[in-house]
């Protein structure tokens, strides 16, 4: 991000030093262990699986061949038996497992033992669907209680799934089913946002109308009355038709560390989106430790998570890393705004929320709302915060620090990625002095390098790329049936070494400040579009014969996306066109890819071999000199771009 360059970051030097209650309660809170777990990494983690329940222990702790990984290799576990069955049996049968709030203002909360009922009725269902282990089943679903019960259904049984988000469009979902060649779909009549209705079910009719190896369709209903659905005989069935005939045990599947748990599709530097793989046994001990250290889990806490599960960070930190902790998991349908700008401070007022965990862009906005709003609300439980998806910058730190912290919460700022599974780097808030705007430190263990062009680590306060020398548990295995991208995508820059794809710079104090993505990647709202996707979808449109697609920087969500799109012969350029280009992309991809500019130009500028320049796209988007222009085969059309551009600017 421009407005994040190491010179500016250069210049913030303030510094919070833990609060002595954390000093004297943490759950974390002695020094030495960085030291141990960089001398013993396997015995580190060992030690941390050893807090959870395992049929069989594994045999060695880790199988490192770069860059293939295995961890608690021989070992045989059920995350889901561990999220749950394991607190039920230690007494907590009755404690809140899952509040949730959803966005019309009804509320449920689950327990323990409610929550492993319905897990295990499901797991029911699915079985007498035909799910056997090893199928991949498909989650559509909005943010409700029923979509952590079917993730952790499918884990119960060792069937993998993989959680599309809710806001992605019907072709999206298609792909990803297919991509995953799914048997189930687990989906609702429709989802509340902003009082108006998200149509899943129907999208999802539309794409089954492509998925050939979906066999059953189940359907939660959610809004009901509001919005009638179509229902398919033999393939569509209501989730609670099923559920009531369901039998009420289930016995979890032992699953080997190694076996898959779950694929989640993020985007990448090509048109098509990857199905990361993450497996049981590493990614379990990778999120339940990490949960427990960084947001500092008390037994009594109640921790909110704002993501929304169809992102990784809902996946570890709602689901997994909370359950396993045996904590209190608060899950919100609907967005910050509605039905007033306070609502997220409604919540935490009205479940005394201890931990909240959300992203830079929703801070930005808060800012931009103004503090009046959490102002109006109890926030006195509060006494951690974290953040994640983007580099957070120091003013929005330092707002969040103060006006929801009232100026005594630590805030964790933490960095990672769909890929880690685990957050990596971060402060642990009894230990770490933060700095507003640094992710701070790898967390023990986690082996993290700066390393320039040549794959020489940079000095301090130099930037160079992001990389991670070591393996960690919960590190993605390969991309679901591309074992080519794989060893290519993050292995093959420096070999042997993890490439994060992030830029990144360390202080004199070793402190990371994270500079944004290096690839082709955009960052819009903490969510991580693929440019080549955006620029498949829109030449996808018969009008347009090239798209060029680039973020720019965007005062609240951190990045938004530029498109330059060359029309064909006999199609008009105009506002027409523009809002029709932007609907376009939203039917392929989802409203979350909409372009926030379109500009028509006659050519793009490449180089001679006829390669796009996006780097001087950028620098016509942020109003920068442009850089070096020599390697274009054509002058002049960047010249006028420029030009038009700020004209339509303004
Ligand atoms: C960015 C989200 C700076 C980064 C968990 C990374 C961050 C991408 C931070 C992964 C942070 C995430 N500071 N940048 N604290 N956290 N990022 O896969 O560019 O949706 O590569 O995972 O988000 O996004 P993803």
């Amino acid at each position: 991000m421009p407005d994040r360059t190491i010179e500016a970051l250069l210049l913030e030097d303030r510094t919070f030093v833990p609060p002595p209650a954390f000093g004297q309660t943490a759950t974390m809170r002695d020094e030495r262990v960085y030291d141990e777990a960089a001398k013993d990494l396997e015995g580190f983690w060992a030690r941390a699986a050893g807090d959870l329940h395992w049929f069989a222990k594994w045999r060695t702790v880790l199988e490192w061949a770069p860059p293939y990984a295995k961890w608690f290799v021989g070992g045989r576990t059920n995350i889901a038996y561990n999220c749950l069955d394991r607190h039920v049996k230690a007494g907590r049968r009755t404690k809140a497992a899952i509040i949730w709030e959803g966005e019309p203002g009804d509320e449920r909360v689950l327990t323990y033992g409610d929550v492993l009922r319905e897990v295990s009725k499901f797991a029911n269902v699915l079985k007498s669907l035909g799910v056997k282990r090893g199928d991949r089943v498909t989650i559509y679903m909005p943010m409700i209680p029923e979509l952590p019960i079917a993730m952790l259904a499918c884990a119960r049984i060792g069937a993998p799934h993989t959680v599309v988000f809710g806001g992605f469009s019907a072709e999206a979902l298609r792909d990803r089913i297919n991509d995953a060649q799914a048997k189930v779909l687990i989906t609702a009549d429709g989802g509340w946002r902003r009082g108006n209705i998200v149509p899943l079910k129907r999208n999802a009719d539309e794409a089954l109308a492509g998925t050939p190896t979906i066999e059953h369709v189940v359907v939660v209903r959610r809004v009901g009355e509001a919005a009638p659905i179509h229902f398919q005989e033999g393939r569509d069935h209501w989730w609670h038709r099923l559920m009531a005939d369901a039998p009420a045990v289930c016995e979890p599947e032992p699953m080997d560390s190694e076996d898959l748990l779950y694929i989640l599709y993020t985007s990448g530097t090509t048109g098509k989106p990857k199905g990361i793989v993450h497996t049981t046994g590493g990614y379990m001990v990778g999120t339940y430790l990490t949960t427990k250290w960084i947001f500092d889990l008390k037994d009594d806490d109640v921790f909110w998570c704002t993501a929304d599960i169809g992102w990784v960070t809902g996946h570890s930190y709602i689901v997994y890393g909370p359950l396993a902790n045996g904590a209190t998991t608060v899950m919100y349908e609907g967005t910050p705004d509605y039905p007033d700008k306070d609502r997220f401070w409604a919540i935490v007022e009205k479940y005394r929320v201890n931990i909240i965990y959300t992203a830079p862009t929703a801070i930005r906005t808060f800012m931009k709302w103004g503090p009046q709003y959490p102002a109006r609300r109890d926030l006195s439980s509060l006494r951690l915060l974290g953040t994640v998806g983007e580099p957070i910058n120091p003013e929005a730190w330092i707002w969040y620090h103060q006006h929801i912290g009232g100026g005594r919460c630590p805030v964790v700022d933490t960095w990672w990625q769909t890929e880690t599974g685990m957050i990596l780097i971060t402060p642990l808030p009894a230990i770490t002095t933060l700095k507003p705007g640094s992710a701070t430190r790898p967390f023990p263990g986690v082996a993290a390098e700066i390393l320039n062009e040549q794959g020489k680590p940079v000095g301090p306060n130099e930037g160079g790329y992001l990389v991670l020398t070591k393996p960690w548990p919960a590190m993605l295995r390969g991309i679901y049936r591309d074992p080519d991208r794989y060893v290519q995508q993050y292995w093959s820059r420096y070999p042997g070494v993890y490439f994060t794809g992030d830029g990144a710079k360390r202080d004199k104090d070793g402190y990371f400040w994270l500079l944004g993505r290096v690839d082709d990647v955009i960052n819009v709202a903490g969510h991580r579009i693929g440019t080549y996707e955006v620029e498949s979808a829109l030449v996808d449109n018969p009008a347009v014969a090239e798209a060029a697609v680039i973020g720019v920087t965007h005062d609240i969500k951190g990045q938004a996306i530029a498109a330059f799109v060359t029309l064909k012969e006999g199609f008009t350029a105009g506002a027409e066109m523009v809002d029709t280009l932007k609907q376009h992309v939203v039917k392929k991809i989802g409203a979350l890819a909409r372009p926030e500019q379109i500009l028509f130009t006659g050519e793009l500028p490449k180089t001679r071999s006829g390669k796009i320049m996006r780097r001087l796209l950028r620098d016509i988007a942020e109003g920068r000199v442009l850089g070096d222009t020599t390697t274009l085969a054509d002058q002049t059309v960047v010249q006028a771009l420029k030009q038009r551009y700020e004209e339509e600017a303004g």
